[in-house]
């Protein structure tokens, strides 16, 4: 079962290890120019005539695939080099890693799995709505979606993956390692596409000089380069230190750290009354962007590194992508200064502070407090979750500030003051018929958008559909056990734990029942339920025969879901479902990378094996 996409590796059970049948070693790292230099003479003194090959060191987590007669057989991560862990049901949801070669090779490549920074940036952005715990970097990110005990997760997250390289160093012994990129290409890889060969020392010099002048602009974050003898026949002569070997070196970017000043700390409040403390610059530019604020994490951070206002203080961004204040440069410190004092009270509300125990957060323990409610019903009223067109953030924000929406009650009860909203000045009596004619249609939006939009801690879209399509009814969930919570596909005990306080809760329970009063709908229905994901938007094809339904049952399952089916094969089918005797389309299928899945995995991904 581990060879088809959305294969789900039982929960609890940890990943297989697999056994490396060529040691995947590490690259020692060069710092500087003198570091470069003095690998060029290591490498001369053992095999004088020597050319170069320059590539970018993309921030990801290795990887090693092997093929045998060009089909996949499975990927394991480095673990400790020696033994790695088999991760082969999430690399075959990438989109380019190839499940079958264009000839039939016995193989084994090493690449590099990582997060290009857009699909970090619309994560981490999900995972803000769901008060989900943000990734630090790319790299983290990468590394925790290969992770995954579910592979359709894997696949929403669009990491991508190049490779740079052969396991063994004695396979085509003839060709240099620029050569053997080009042969990996026409078998069908995706090869890490900047690589430059060079012929001497000077050049590599000048060429990483280039690289890390631009490293901002590609798609995907890269901290540093990596310098190879490209003629392989010389590699095994080389030979390894302890880790590594001597063909190669990784040169290390510096992270880019630019000085500027603390002027301000504010404290945002987000939805879950989770406080972070920001810190108010003023204005530089770091990598490739200029930066105004700067995350200060939490009062820990703050204190170990004695942060204070007025500092001339250090910025990087994390991971290149988010910025944060590194440490204040104390001989710039001004005379006068005190350490910063944390607040312990809501800056909305004035409520009392509470501290995460398993965190260093702190949250505002006010449910009714206005930051929280304000931002609770911006969230409510979202496209993902309730849909209520016109209710954007700015009238969200007037019809707080003007008293008639201070709660999600409020919202269906927006139609009782017509009149007065009408009045308002800057709005239309148009625009208002329309706020008012879509809160009303919202009602009918089924129980996984009710259930996101009421913004549970840790439940994010996934995990609010999962749950709907559990339970059926938002009573149904209100009393279910911890232990019929962590049933539920996707939801682990932090979402359980979420669940079962939110219910618990007074509040809630109140807000519950006049939702229900107010003619909120309850429940969920098959169609939506059934949209899931694996199909929605994509184009399947079907092939061969199939065992438990026929084409024409399966293509209506498969369209209720929200996937379209089409006759024929082409760059543009996202899923080949091959049943028995499967023909050219299967062959097509393969030589084009479409994913391939068989009658078991369509099952489970339709929900029929439950
Ligand atoms: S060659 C013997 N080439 O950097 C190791 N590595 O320690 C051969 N990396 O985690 C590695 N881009 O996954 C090589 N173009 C590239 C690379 C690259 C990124 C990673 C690699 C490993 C680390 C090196």
């Amino acid at each position: 079962p581990t060879q088809t996409v959305g294969y789900r590796v039982p929960a609890q059970t940890p990943f297989q290890k697999i056994t490396h049948a060529h040691p995947m070693r590490s690259l020692s790292n060069a710092f500087s120019e003198e570091d470069l230099i003095a690998f060029d003479q290591r490498v001369r003194a053992i095999t004088p005539s020597v050319t170069y090959v320059v590539e970018p060191k993309v921030d990801g987590l290795a990887a090693t695939v092997v093929y045998e007669q060009g089909h996949l057989r499975y990927g394991a991560t480095r673990g400790d080099g020696v033994t790695g862990e088999d991760i082969t049901h999430n690399l075959k949801t990438l989109k380019h890693v190839p499940h079958s070669l264009q000839t039939a090779v016995d193989l084994e490549v090493r690449g590099e799995v990582f997060m290009p920074k857009e699909a970090f940036l619309n994560l981490n952005a999900k995972r803000q709505e769901a008060g989900e715990e943000l990734f630090k970097n790319p790299r983290n990110a990468a590394a925790g979606t290969m992770r995954q005990l579910d592979a359709t997760v894997v696949k929403e997250r669009n990491l991508a993956w190049f490779i740079y390289g052969l396991a063994d160093n004695t396979f085509w012994p003839d060709l240099t390692h620029m050569q053997t990129l080009e042969k990996l290409k026409t078998l069908g890889f995706k090869v890490e596409d900047g690589a430059l060969a060079v012929p001497t020392m000077q050049d590599v010099l000048k060429v990483v000089q280039d690289f890390e002048q631009h490293r901002h602009q590609h798609p995907y974050e890269i901290d540093g380069v990596v310098i190879k003898v490209n003629e392989r026949h010389l590699y095994e002569t080389l030979g390894f230190t302890n880790k590594s070997p001597k063909y190669a070196i990784a040169y290390k970017f510096k992270a880019e750290e630019v000085q500027t000043r603390l002027t301000e700390v504010t404290f945002q409040v987000g939805r879950t009354g989770q406080i972070t403390p920001v810190a108010h610059l003023v204005p530089v530019s770091v990598a490739g962007t200029v930066v105004s604020k700067a995350t200060l994490h939490n009062e820990a951070y703050i204190e170990e590194r004695d942060i204070r206002l007025g500092d001339t203080v250090l910025i990087k961004k994390a991971g290149d992508i988010i910025p944060e204040v590194i440490r204040p440069l104390l001989d710039q410190r001004p005379a006068e200064s005190q350490p910063l004092r944390f607040i312990r009270h809501c800056p909305v509300c004035d409520a009392p502070l509470k501290k995460d125990p398993d965190a260093a957060a702190y949250y505002c323990v006010n449910a009714l407090c206005e930051a929280q409610q304000k931002e609770k019903i911006r969230h409510f009223v979202t496209r993902k979750a309730m849909n209520i067109e016109g209710l954007g953030e700015k009238n969200v924000a007037l019809f707080y500030d003007t008293g008639y929406v201070q709660s999600l009650v409020d919202i269906y009860k927006l139609k009782d003051h017509e009149e007065a909203l009408k009045a308002l000045p800057g709005l239309g009596e148009k625009s208002i018929d329309k706020v008012l004619e879509n809160i009303e249609k919202s009602k009918s939006q089924p129980l996984e958008r009710l259930l996101f939009g009421l913004g549970l801690r840790h439940i994010g879209e996934v995990g609010a559909k999962r749950l709907a399509a559990a339970f059926k009814t938002l009573e149904a969930l209100s009393e279910a056990s911890f232990e019929a919570l962590i049933e539920v596909e996707d939801v682990g005990e932090t979402m359980a734990a979420s669940v079962r306080q939110f219910f618990e809760d007074t509040h809630n329970q109140a807000l519950i029942a006049q939702l229900k009063t107010l003619g909120l709908r309850f429940d969920t229905d098959q169609t939506v339920t059934l949209e899931n994901s694996f199909f929605k938007g994509k184009i399947f094809v079907l092939t061969g025969s199939l065992e438990t339904m026929t084409r024409q049952e399966a293509a209506a399952e498969i369209e209720r879901r929200g996937g379209k089916v089409s006759s024929a094969v082409s760059a543009k089918t996202d899923v080949l479902v091959a049943g028995e005797a499967a023909g050219s389309k299967l062959t097509k299928a393969q030589a084009l990378n479409v994913t391939i899945i068989d009658e078991a995995t369509l099952r489970t991904q339709l929900g029929l094996n439950a």
